[in-house]
């Protein structure tokens, strides 16, 4: 039996403009790295957290309630402990909360020879994502898992549809340094929408969908439009339009909220449109106080990857 795992946990794009709560995508080389070992003592304990202040208490931490839901279910005779290389800001709206939740149960279920689908993993993963956002969704844990463009067609019962990924699409993704909270993210939106924003939702939602299918570009940006959420949390973020405005002149096929926020992303055809894009945010927030981040990633079709493991 193996006994120690290193994994790389990816960050992810969830939302995509049109596919609230439904839609998300996983990013390449931006992630969490986490070294998972059998102890010969049952349970979960978080032995080293690296990067950012997370808590130790297994309760506490999303890596250690989705891992607690997996030994709860399997009931290994042994334990294991975790360590966590945190390099995704938490509130980063990046998927820093999935990474942790999804990165536990993946490594732990390659310790024990796989006895858990895709499926399942994210369903265990639900529980610790839940502590961030007091909700259960899936648009982030996902992707992490499956790789990709995924859409959760439904919660219960999971189901969970793998999209195709167009070859030459790339995402180019600017992090604000500031923290805006899932929850509080979610609280500012309305209970209801009107049936014309319904609508036109569902309506970019679908093609959207066609548009992966079929790698047509040109229908994916006339598809990557937010009539739920933007409006509401854009004003969360600063310099969303100015920023929003500049992609778009620099041929974005779409630009919008990553996840809750404050990062936002653009998606591009090609290498040299993404630099472009790339370029354009960064020009916007350089003449601005708040520090920012900004990566160029393709879509990364594998999710969670194996480092290590012995
Ligand atoms: N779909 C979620 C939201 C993702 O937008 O609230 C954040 O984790």
């Amino acid at each position: 039996m193996k006994k120690e795992i290193r994994i790389f946990s990816p960050g992810t794009v969830s939302n995509v403009s049109c596919g609230f709560d439904v839609l998300g995508f996983c990013l390449d080389h931006i992630g969490d790295e986490m070294v998972v070992r059998i102890t010969e003592e049952k349970g979960i304990s978080i032995t080293k957290i690296e990067g950012y202040d997370l808590p130790f208490e297994t309760e506490k931490n999303m890596a250690g309630v989705s891992a607690m839901a997996l030994i709860k279910d399997f009931q290994p005779d042994i334990g294991f402990e975790i360590e966590i290389y945190k390099r995704i800001k938490p509130g980063s709206g990046i998927g820093s909360s999935a990474a942790s939740a999804a990165g536990s149960v993946f490594a732990i279920n390659e310790l024990l020879g796989r006895p858990y689908n895709k499926i399942q993993l994210t369903q265990f993963a639900m529980k610790g994502e839940a502590i961030a956002s007091q909700s259960e969704h899936a648009d982030n844990l996902a992707p992490a898992i499956f790789g990709g463009f995924v859409l959760v067609k439904s919660l219960d019962p999971l189901e969970i549809l793998d999209l195709p990924t167009p070859e030459e699409l790339y995402a180019v993704i600017i992090h604000p340094q500031i923290e805006i909270k899932t929850s509080e993210a979610r609280a500012i939106l309305p209970k209801a929408i009107s049936m014309k924003e319904a609508i036109t939702q569902w309506s970019n939602l679908g093609s959207l969908v066609h548009a992966l299918h079929t790698q047509d570009y040109e229908l994916m940006r006339r598809s990557l439009q937010d009539v739920v959420a933007e409006p509401y949390r854009s004003k969360l973020i600063p310099h969303f339009e100015e920023v929003k405005q500049a992609t778009i002149s620099a041929g974005a096929l779409g630009h919008g909220i990553s996840g809750s926020g404050p990062s936002m992303f653009a998606l591009a055809k090609g290498e040299s449109s993404a630099i472009a894009l790339e370029k354009a945010m960064r020009e916007v927030y350089q003449n601005s106080e708040i520090d920012f981040e900004t990566y160029v990633s393709k879509v990364n079709k594998e999710g969670i990857k194996v480092m290590t493991i012995s």
